[in-house]
């Protein structure tokens, strides 16, 4: 029997370590692909910043550039984003057009439908059932019982919006934040 039939039958230490590596390899990524999906389930989302805040999309889903943002929106406009919890939340450019250090949230406090902001108006009127919200989302007239919720808008150092939870005092009622 020839040397190269020998090398033939029995493969030699490197190539049976390379099938080893080969069939680790796809056992270990057959079953990372299995239990991600389960990982992911467990694991709560989190798009950054440092104390766990969401950071807000536009329309499409893409993050809110706030330089890009200033370029294509105007002072006093309230502009809707994706908040906390993926709630639609606005955005608010300031009269020294940079952004408000707060969004608003866009859930009316009566039955849930999102208001739209009314620029002509100054104000927040929900379609639904007519109630009214300032341009700060203090609710001015019923049904809706309670103003809009707000939430914390910072901005990052890559530029972006980030949401957090605001459990401080409602600066428009004075009186604890009824959301939190
Ligand atoms: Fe807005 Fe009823 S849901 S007024």
């Amino acid at each position: 029997m020839s040397q190269a039939s020998q090398n033939s039958d029995v493969p030699d230490l490197g190539r049976r370590q390379f099938m080893n590596l080969l069939m680790f390899g796809t056992i270990t990524g057959v079953a990372a692909g299995a239990l991600y999906p389960v990982a992911k389930f467990f694991i709560p989302p989190s798009s950054g910043g440092a104390g766990g805040g969401s950071v807000a999309k536009d329309a499409l889903g893409n993050d809110v550039v706030v330089s890009q943002f200033l370029d294509s929106h105007k002072v006093g406009d309230r502009v809707l984003a994706q908040g906390l919890k993926g709630d639609p939340t606005y955005l608010v450019v300031k009269e020294d057009k940079t952004l408000e250090d707060y969004g608003i949230n866009a859930v009316c406090t009566h039955l849930g439908c999102v208001v739209p902001w009314n620029a002509s108006e100054n104000k927040f009127i929900c379609p639904c059932h007519g109630s009214q919200y300032n341009n700060e989302g203090k609710v001015v007239r019923g049904p809706a019982p309670l103003s809009l919720a707000l939430a914390h808008a910072t901005v990052n150092d890559g530029d972006k919006v980030v949401f957090t939870p605001w459990t401080e005092t409602d600066f428009r009622t004075n009186e604890k934040p009824w959301w939190s």
